[in-house]
C-alpha cells in the first residue's frame, strides 16, 4: 500500500506553491525549479512502482510480504528553502540539483528486520537503479537510539525528447517497531519541556526502548522464520 504524504504531486499546484514560497525571490527561473520538482516526483513514482512490484513477487514466491507500508513525500518549497539556508548553499538550480538529494522521499516500513536488507539489496541490484549514498543506522545506531537504513538512489526518468535523466530519491527503510520509535522521538525533539530533567529522562528511556524493541524484533523474526520452515 502506498500512502502519499501531501498532494504536491500536481504540477499546477506545485507552481502555485513555489510562486508563494520565499524561493520565488531567490531563484530566478521558477519554471526550471518546477521542472526539477516534476522530475523528482516522477522518480518517486518509478521507485514506488518498483517496490510494489518486488513486494508482490515476493509474496507469491515466499508467501510473505516484506513491505508493510510505503510512504511517499515531496519536500515542501518552504523546507527546501530552510535547508538551503541552514547549509549555506547557493539558491540556484545547479546547487539544488547537486546538493539536495531528498526532495523526493520514500519511507518503506517493513515487517521484519531481514526484510530491510532484502528490500535494499534487490532494489539496488536492479540495472537502472544506482546507489549514490548509504547509511546503516541499524548496525550503527545513532547515539539517541535511532535505527533505520537510509539510501539515496538514482533512477532514470525518460523525457519527451527520448533522452533520460538520472534522478535522485532518498529512501528510509525501517521496521514497524523502528517507525513507532522514531515518530515518538521526533515528537520529543520538537517539544519544549519546562523541565530539562523531564526531557532528559524521556530521552534516556527512549534510548533504552530502542534496544529493547530491537531485541524483540530479532526474536519475532526468529519465530517467523521457524513458522515459514514448518
Ligand atoms: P540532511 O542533509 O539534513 O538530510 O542530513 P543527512 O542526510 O546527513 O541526514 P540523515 O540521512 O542522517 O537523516 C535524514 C532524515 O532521517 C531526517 O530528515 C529524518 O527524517 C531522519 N532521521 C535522522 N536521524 C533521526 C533521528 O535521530 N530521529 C528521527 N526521528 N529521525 C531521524
Ligand atoms: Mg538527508
Amino acid at each position: 500500500m502506498i500512502l502519499e504524504r501531501n498532494n504536491l504531486f500536481n504540477v499546477t499546484q506545485l507552481e502555485i506553491q513555489l510562486r508563494n514560497s520565499p524561493l520565488q525571490d531567490r531563484i530566478q527561473d521558477l519554471k526550471q525549479l518546477t521542472y526539477l520538482y516534476m522530475l523528482r516526483r516522477a522518480a518517486i513514482k518509478e521507485i514506488g512502482t518498483k517496490l510494489e512490484n518486488l513486494d508482490d513477487e515476493f509474496s507469491i514466491i515466499h508467501q510473505h510480504n516484506p513491505i508493510h507500508l510505503i510512504e511517499e513525500r515531496i519536500k515542501s518549497p518552504a523546507s527546501l528553502f530552510e535547508k538551503l539556508q541552514r547549509k549555506n548553499l547557493d539558491f540556484t538550480i545547479e546547487s539544488i540539483n547537486k546538493n539536495i538529494l531528498d526532495i523526493a522521499g520514500i519511507r518503506v516500513i517493513t515487517n521484519y528486520l531481514d526484510d530491510i536488507f532484502r528490500v535494499v539489496q534487490v532494489l539496488i541490484d536492479q540495472d537502472d537503479v544506482k546507489l549514490i549514498k548509504r547509511k546503516d543506522y541499524i548496525n550503527h545506531p545513532k547515539a539517541n537510539g535511532y535505527r533505520s537504513v537510509h539510501i539515496v538512489v538514482s533512477v532514470p526518468v525518460f523525457l519527451s525528447n527520448n533522452t533520460h535523466k538520472d534522478v535522485p530519491v532518498e529512501i528510509q527503510i525501517r521496521t514497524v517497531g523502528m517507525e513507532m520509535w522514531s515518530s515518538l522521538e521526533h515528537k520529543l525533539r520538537y517539544k519544549n519541556f519546562h523541565s530539562k530533567d523531564t526531557a532528559n529522562q524521556h530521552a534516556a528511556k527512549l534510548k533504552e526502548y530502542s534496544q529493547k524493541l530491537y531485541d524483540i524484533e530479532v526474536g519475532m523474526q526468529q519465530i517467523s522464520k521457524d513458522i515459514e520452515k514448518n
